[in-house]
């Protein structure tokens, strides 16, 4: 396990997705077939098994291929495709076609996994486990019963299944059986048109309502994955224990799907970020002109995030402020900046940790700005921008695409995820102050 492992960490080298590389390094055996302590979800209510058991079964990646579906079913139920259970669950459809989990195979996971997976096709399989989840999105799939993980071509690979990422049935289907939360308040008889064909019901578990349901793929184990200056590249689950809404057991679900929505809105989202993000300013003058001083404190606070500002190290929130002369026109050389995030690259073999300013639940990112002289300043302007991509599109696709093993495919696919990841940019915050 451990060449294989040597293998992907050299991988990395040459420009693989950080989080997988890790993961895969220090877990190889994670997304296989952990044989007989399996509970089979179809046998009995699965509310019998604790939390702990229920999900290393449910969560067991590649989730294990569906087999035939009862020969009960029409076509429609039938199909693991999100278009078929989009037929009679219209509305979390639309949301999930918005979210970026349909997105989760997009030109940069894509444009990596294409060349992976005729150079390394165990490691396209181990990013697939939370890129595209389902055996049946995978080309090959690990031979039944061999412990050593030995590939073999998988012949229920639907390669159209497999470029819409995190689907319905990842999420709701093992063995054809549908899992769900609870019964929602109203009757279920009026969502869904008498006669309508149901998939032979659904088995229900309060456990869909719980945050370790999100766990698996936004978590890395600490005992098991590298450290960055002792953290874990992907920490969410933890940050959100150890908060307040942890505590108080205000799931993920409870912000990231209100009402069961399938949104899954996050750091991408500007009205979303502003919903829970605050940002405060004062501005402190004294004298004026070549004697002046001037002083602007910036708060950004975060007020309603379940985890820290951002989670994980590849946003940057860049905090600027500047002054303006009469007409609004930028001052030169008085653009000052602060920046939140976690900056950690991979450089030379090996990750290095630049700074970490996330912001945990309930604290704030102060930044204070001075200028010493300021004639002809009439205003400033501060403002918060934030880079949802900004490690991918800065420090991982430039290098990336001076590879050398890149296809003609992957290449093309990696120069639109590089311009795509300089698209994302927004501007959270912005207030222009007369002096
Ligand atoms: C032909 C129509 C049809 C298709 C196709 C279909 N469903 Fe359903 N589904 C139903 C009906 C009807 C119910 C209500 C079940 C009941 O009686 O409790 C339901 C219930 C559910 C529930 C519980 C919903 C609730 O309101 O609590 C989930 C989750 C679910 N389906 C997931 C899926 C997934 C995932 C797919 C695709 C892989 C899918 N369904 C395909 C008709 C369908
Ligand atoms: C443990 C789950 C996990 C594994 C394994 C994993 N990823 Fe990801 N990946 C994520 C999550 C969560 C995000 C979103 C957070 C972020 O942007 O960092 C993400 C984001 C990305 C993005 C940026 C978003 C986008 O769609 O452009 C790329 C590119 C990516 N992953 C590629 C890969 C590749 C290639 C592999 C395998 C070498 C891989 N990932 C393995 C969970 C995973
Ligand atoms: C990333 C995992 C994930 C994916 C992907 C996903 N769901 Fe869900 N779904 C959930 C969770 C979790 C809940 C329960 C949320 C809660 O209780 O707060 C849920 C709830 C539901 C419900 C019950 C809604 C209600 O109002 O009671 C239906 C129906 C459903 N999902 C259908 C779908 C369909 C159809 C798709 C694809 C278009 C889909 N889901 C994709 C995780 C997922
Ligand atoms: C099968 C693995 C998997 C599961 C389960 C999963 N996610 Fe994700 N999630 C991902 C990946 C991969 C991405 C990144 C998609 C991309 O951009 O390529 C992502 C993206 C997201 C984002 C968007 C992040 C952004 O950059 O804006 C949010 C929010 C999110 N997930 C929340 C959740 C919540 C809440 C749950 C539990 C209900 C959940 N996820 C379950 C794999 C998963
Ligand atoms: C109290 C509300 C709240 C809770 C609880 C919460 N989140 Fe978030 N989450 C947010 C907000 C708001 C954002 C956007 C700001 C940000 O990116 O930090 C976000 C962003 C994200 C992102 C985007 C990536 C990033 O770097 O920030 C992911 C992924 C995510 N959340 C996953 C989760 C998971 C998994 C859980 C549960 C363990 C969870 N969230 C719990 C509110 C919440």
């Amino acid at each position: 396990m451990r060449s294989r492992g040597t293998k992907i960490a050299f991988a990395a080298l040459v420009g693989l997705s950080l989080l997988a590389a890790v993961f895969y390094f220090y877990a190889p055996g994670a997304f296989f077939s952990k044989g007989t302590e399996t509970p089979k979800f179809r046998a009995g209510p699965s509310t019998e098994l604790d939390l702990g058991q229920f999900f290393n079964a449910y969560w067991q990646r590649p989730i294990p291929l569906q087999g035939a579906p009862p020969s009960f079913f029409s076509d429609k139920e039938s199909s693991l495709g999100p278009d078929a259970c989009g037929s009679c669950h219209a509305q979390q459809y639309a949301d999930w076609k918005e979210s970026l989990h349909s997105r989760a195979m997009g030109p940069g996971p894509w444009g990596q996994i294409i060349d992976l997976t005729k150079q390394d096709p165990a490691g396209a399989i181990s990013c697939m486990t939370c890129h595209a989840p389902l055996s049946e999105q995978s080309p090959q799939v690990a031979k039944a019963g061999d412990a050593d993980g030995t590939l073999v071509a998988n012949g229920a690979y639907d390669p159209q299944l497999q470029l819409r990422g995190i689907t319905c049935a990842a999420c709701h289907v093992r063995g054809h059986q549908r899992f769900g939360p609870p019964k929602a308040e109203g009757n279920i008889t009026a969502k869904y048109p008498a006669g309508l064909p149901n998939h032979g019901g659904v088995q229900r578990t309060p456990y869909f309502e719980r945050a370790e349901f999100c766990k698996d793929c936004h978590q890395f184990d600490p005992e098991y994955s590298l450290l960055v200056n002792g953290k874990p590249i992907q920490d969410t689950f933890r940050e959100w224990q150890s908060s307040s809404w942890g505590k108080a057991g205000a799931a993920c679900q409870s912000c990231h799907m209100p009402e069961r929505r399938h949104l899954w809105r996050g750091i991408h989202d500007r009205e979303w970020v502003k919903g829970a993000v605050r940002v405060e300013q004062s501005v402190e003058k004294n004298g004026s002109g070549a004697e002046g001083k001037l002083r602007l404190n910036l708060h950004v606070i975060n007020a309603a995030v379940g985890h820290k500002f951002p989670t994980y190290l590849t946003p940057k929130i860049f905090v600027r402020a500047e002054l303006l002369d009469q007409s609004g026109k930028a001052l030169p050389r008085t653009t000052q900046e602060g920046i939140i995030g976690w900056d950690a690259r991979f450089e030379d073999g090996e990750w290095k940790e630049y700074f970490d300013t996330r912001v945990a639940p309930g604290e704030r990112f102060s930044k204070v700005f001075q200028w010493q002289a300021f004639e002809g300043a009439r205003k400033i302007r501060a403002w918060v921008e934030v880079h949802p991509d900004h490690f991918y599109h800065v420090h991982f696709y430039p290098p990336y695409l001076q590879g050398s093993n890149l296809s003609a495919d992957g290449r093309g696919l990696i120069e639109r995820a590089l311009r795509e990841s300089g698209e994302s940019v927004y501007v959270l915050y912005e207030n222009i102050v007369d002096l």
